[in-house]
């Protein structure tokens, strides 16, 4: 599996239910990266996704504990063990679109993690875990800071050892 997410300095991912800032070019990369292939997202990012529906394009799997939840076409999985067995066998690649729950569960599953790094400060409530203090993880690449909206980011590939 592949982690996708956009992390502030200090790991920090959301606020309020919704993410910290809109960029634009980075949302493209998310879109590039996914087409085609299969998201994994928690119940809450689920439901925060515009139109309140799967993303085009994309297999869609939603974790929740509810009984008899439905979320649009997108598959629903009530553990982590059933993600595993839903996925297991598919040619497909799996990306892991959080939240901060499914992110911290899907962690020890994921052996790259695509990581848009903002150089900035922004009040969060939910995280990511903090790769660089995690010895399971090396930085594979830096991409090129891009300039958005006023804020500054560059991507960074982290691979597990
Ligand atoms: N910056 C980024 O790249 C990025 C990406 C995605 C999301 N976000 C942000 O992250 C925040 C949301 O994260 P979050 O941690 O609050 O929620 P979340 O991870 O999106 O979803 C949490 C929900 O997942 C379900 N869940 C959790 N563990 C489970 C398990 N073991 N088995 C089955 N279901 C399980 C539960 O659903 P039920 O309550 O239905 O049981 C739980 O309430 C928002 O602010 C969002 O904008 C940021």
């Amino acid at each position: 599996m592949i982690a996708i997410v956009a992390v502030e300095r200090n790991w920090g991912i959301g606020k309020d239910g919704d993410l910290l800032v809109r960029l634009p070019k980075d949302l493209a990369f998310f879109k590039e990266s996914t087409m085609g292939n299969i998201t994994v997202m928690g119940r809450r990012t689920a439901e925060s996704l515009p139109g309140n529906r799967p993303l085009p394009g994309r297999e869609a799997i939603v974790l929740t504990r509810k009984t008899g939840y439905a979320f649009g076409d997108a598959k629903v999985v009530r553990s982590a063990e059933e993600l595993l067995s839903v996925v297991s066998g598919s040619e497909k690649d799996v990306y892991v679109c959080g939240g901060g729950q499914i992110y911290e569960m899907l962690l020890p599953y994921c052996d790259r993690c695509l990581v848009t790094r903002i150089d900035a400060d922004i009040a969060s409530d939910t995280s990511f875990p903090n790769l660089d203090a995690m010895e399971e993880f090396e930085v594979e690449s830096k991409g090129e800071p891009v300039s958005e909206n006023g804020f500054t980011y560059r991507l960074f590939v982290y691979r597990r050892k």
